[in-house]
């Protein structure tokens, strides 16, 4: 019994193997234990030596046992250790990082810059109503200039904002003029029934600006107008205001800046003007200070409201505003400051 249980446990050749023959050498019902059982049949002097007998090879069979497990237990983990070897030398893979979207780049960029010069910086839901839109800013129900922007109306109260101007409503509101004048911009999404194209988006971001205090005049606006165009487009644009008409603003003016692609000279972008717009402005019509609570007779100041794509396409040369909403991963990485 003992040199076979032995040879049986050498040539087990796995793990399952050797369980199998642990059962019949050392099981309840394993050729040792049947010895142990069958005791009352071995002459009682002789017993206590077949039971010491019995006893070591059972011990025997148990480390020879353990020690072939141990064996087989060392051989897996050896062999995960080869299989899972890493070469810690070898360069790592490069993770993706994203970039800026370049409208953000453009918005944080401007936010900044205003705060600079103490602005406060608000933003108005994107889901707002026909009476911030549209009734504060001087646009009653029926006036013909709420055509201008093709609105996207949810009930007969609430539209997606076609202008981030509703902003300038809610905080003339709010604002408490005994603590100092009022400057703040205000960033956001807009949406216009416009039918998407290369210049055309249903979607676009837009950045309102209001300044209200005592003695605010055109000039005022017409300097800060010129030093958002320097900031964004360089000290040698030339700027020029048109006459031009909004609701909420009275006089209103259009802003162009001189051509950075032909200096001015005319070419395709500019449509051989010489001159690119890119923000509509005024100085605040007195209905909108008073539909605010605001005293049209002590206070005024300027507004403006500058498409913040439109930015991003004249900065960075984009001919294609539906580049910024579908995420091209080739198209944003372009923006990315560095590798
Ligand atoms: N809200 C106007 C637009 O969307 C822009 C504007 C803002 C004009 C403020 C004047 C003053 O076209």
């Amino acid at each position: 019994i003992k040199e076979k249980g032995i040879k049986n446990i050498q040539d087990a050749d796995n793990q399952k193997a050797l369980e199998e023959i642990r059962v019949k050498l050392l099981g309840r019902k394993g050729e040792l234990t049947e010895i142990l059982h069958s005791m009352k049949d071995v002459a009682p002097e002789n017993r206590p030596k077949v039971g010491q007998e019995v006893n070591q090879i059972r011990d025997l069979f148990q480390t020879s046992l353990d020690d072939a497990k141990e064996k087989f237990v060392q051989a897996v983990i050896a062999k995960r250790l080869e299989e899972e070897k890493i070469d810690v030398t070898l360069p790592g893979r490069k993770t993706r990082l994203g970039s800026k979207h370049p409208i953000n780049i453009i918005l944080d960029d401007l936010e900044s810059y205003f705060i600079g010069m103490g602005y406060q910086v608000v933003q108005g839901p994107e889901m707002e109503t026909d009476h911030y839109v549209f009734e504060m800013m001087n646009l009653p129900k029926d006036h013909p200039a709420r055509d201008m922007q093709a609105t996207f109306y949810i009930n007969d109260e609430r539209l997606l904002r076609s202008q981030t101007s509703g902003d300038q409503a809610r905080v003339l509101e709010k604002h408490d003029f005994s603590k100092g004048p009022l400057k703040m911009v205000g960033p956001g999404k807009v949406y216009r029934r416009d039918d998407d194209d290369a210049t055309h988006s249903h979607q676009f971001q837009q950045m309102e600006g209001l300044v209200i205090d005592k003695n605010i005049t055109m000039s005022d606006l017409k300097g800060t107008l010129e030093m958002i165009a320097k900031h964004m487009f360089g000290q040698d644009r030339e700027t020029r205001l048109r006459p031009s008409y909004f609701p909420f603003t009275e006089p209103s003016v259009e802003m162009d800046v001189s051509c950075f692609n032909c200096d001015g000279k005319g070419c395709p972008i500019c449509k051989y003007t010489g001159w690119i717009e890119v923000l509509g402005a005024g100085m605040v019509h007195p209905n909108v200070l008073e539909n605010a609570g605001v005293d049209s007779s002590v206070y005024g100041g300027f507004a403006f409201g500058v498409g913040l794509d439109r930015l991003a396409i004249l900065k960075y040369g984009i001919n294609d505003i539906r580049d910024f909403y579908t995420n091209d991963v080739r198209f944003l990485k372009q923006f990315r400051k560095e590798e």
